[in-house]
């Protein structure tokens, strides 16, 4: 496996350029299956390999695809089976996406029970109440989930959590639904609204995405589009944190500012300079930081995805910080590894509290998740000497070419490919 040598300590200067949001892009992907005429060309996705998964998954459906930088022309008029059960299916989240999009284009979809981060439970219940509301029948038999419909009629939900995965989900079973479905406590995150906005443009009837509400009337078929995915707001808060913590003066481009505005507002409150123009951040911070608290929550909230980066942040910040985890229980492995490097931390069950140390040293941390492997990355370029960061095909699911990106900032990184792993004695 291949490891990220950092050597700490360097100020990053310069431009960062964001690329298309993964789990915009593992949810719009998936739904191209629903164009039953021509093709769906998706612009501004990532090269991660979550991406790569999902188009192997499509392929095994037999979706015909050509792809390339940053782009996929995706054919689905000739699906020929709607059971998804390659090996990728397995290794990430957004493979369930084609519960919702096979249900509602061939009225049934067995899809095997999707992976992803290792950071809590992740139950399925209020995708498959959503599924049963609209008439499905959801069977889940030896690992694999199994949905089944003779007809979809369009019903009111009531999701008793708020949910990215099954308003997203849902809303893709009910585009093609007879009448008017209504999601109420639904997810507000801007991949919803990305979600929503590519089903309108193959020709589906969605209103309200983007707020708790949100209402899609069935039509009779969708067809292929060209749709380019929004800037990822997980990526820039990630890069927006680097800046923070090396000092320096980052200009973070491709972005939605209105997306990052939690993100902005806590590292405003920690002493970051913030300036906000049309598609860009310029992030201006002289190093000294103070602690701060955080509350995750759904959007417009602080997101859970930014959490594990920011605790590296604040791991260095003068004074107490406390972190509520309140969307997944086990988000916390992260702050074992940082207690290597020297950070302060203690968890008690969904609290973390950091007492800011001076410094952080180089040691050898395993990103234990993608996000905790931002964290790693983080914490290697605030530290003193050298960080050596094993586990970094969970950074590869979500982080296009990360130690490119920071090095062009100015970061002392590089990859090591498990293939040369001697010239690392
Ligand atoms: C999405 O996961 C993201 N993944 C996650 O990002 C992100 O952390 C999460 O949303 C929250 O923002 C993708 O988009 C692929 P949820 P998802 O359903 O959809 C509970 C990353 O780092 N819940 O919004 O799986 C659940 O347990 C990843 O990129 C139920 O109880 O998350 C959690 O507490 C990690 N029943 C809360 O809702 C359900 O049926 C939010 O989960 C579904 C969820």
């Amino acid at each position: 496996m291949d490891k990220l040598i950092i050597n700490g300590g360097k100020r990053i200067c310069g431009d960062i350029e964001i690329s298309g949001a993964k789990n915009a892009a593992v949810a719009i992907l998936p739904a191209a299956v629903l164009a039953s005429k021509g093709v769906c060309t998706i612009e501004n996705i990532p090269d991660i390999e979550d991406v790569r998964g999902v188009l192997k998954i499509l392929e095994s459906l037999g979706c015909k695809i050509t792809s390339g930088d940053n782009y996929a022309v995706i054919n689905s008029e000739n699906i020929n089976t709607c059971k998804a059960d390659i090996d990728e299916v397995k290794g990430m989240r957004g493979s369930y996406y084609l519960l919702g999009s096979l249900l509602s284009r061939f009225k049934k979809a067995s899809v095997d029970m999707p992976g992803g981060c290792s950071i809590g439970v992740r139950p399925i219940d209020q995708h498959i109440k959503g599924f049963e509301a609209l008439g499905a029948k959801v069977q889940i038999e030896h690992g694999v989930v199994r949905v089944e419909a003779e007809r979809l009629v369009g019903s009111n939900i009531y999701f008793d959590v708020v949910s990215v995965g099954a308003t997203i989900n849902v809303m893709m079973a009910a585009v093609l639904a007879e009448g008017t479905t209504v999601l109420e406590n639904a997810a507000k995150e801007p991949h919803v609204v990305d979600v929503a906005n590519f089903l309108n443009t193959m020709g589906a009837n969605i209103k309200g995405a983007g707020t708790d509400v949100i209402r899609i009337t069935g039509v009779d078929e969708l067809r292929g589009c060209t749709y380019s995915v929004i800037p990822d707001q997980i990526e820039a808060g990630t890069y927006m944190i680097a800046a923070a913590a090396c000092g320096g003066q980052v200009r973070i481009r491709n972005v939605i500012p209105k997306h990052l505005e939690s993100i902005s507002a806590k590292l405003i409150e920690m002493g970051v300079e913030i300036i906000e123009e049309d598609d860009f951040l310029v992030i201006k911070s002289d190093g000294k930081l103070k602690g701060v608290n955080i509350k995750t929550l759904p959007y417009p909230g602080f997101p859970t995805d930014v959490q594990q980066p920011m605790s590296a942040l604040l791991s260095i910040a003068c004074g107490r910080s406390i972190i509520n985890e309140s969307i997944w229980e086990s988000r916390y492995k992260h702050l074992d590894e940082l207690k290597k490097m020297g950070a302060n931390a203690k968890v008690e069950g969904r609290i973390a509290i950091i007492d800011g140390v001076q410094k952080l040293t180089g040691a050898e941390i395993r990103a234990t998740d993608l996000r905790a492997g931002a964290a790693m990355v983080i914490a290697g370029l605030i530290a003193e000497g050298t960080t050596v960061v094993t586990g970094v095909e969970h950074i590869d699911r979500g982080y296009p070419k990360i130690e490119e990106k920071l090095s062009k900032l100015g970061a002392d990184i590089r990859r090591i490919k498990s293939e040369d792993k001697r010239s690392l004695i």
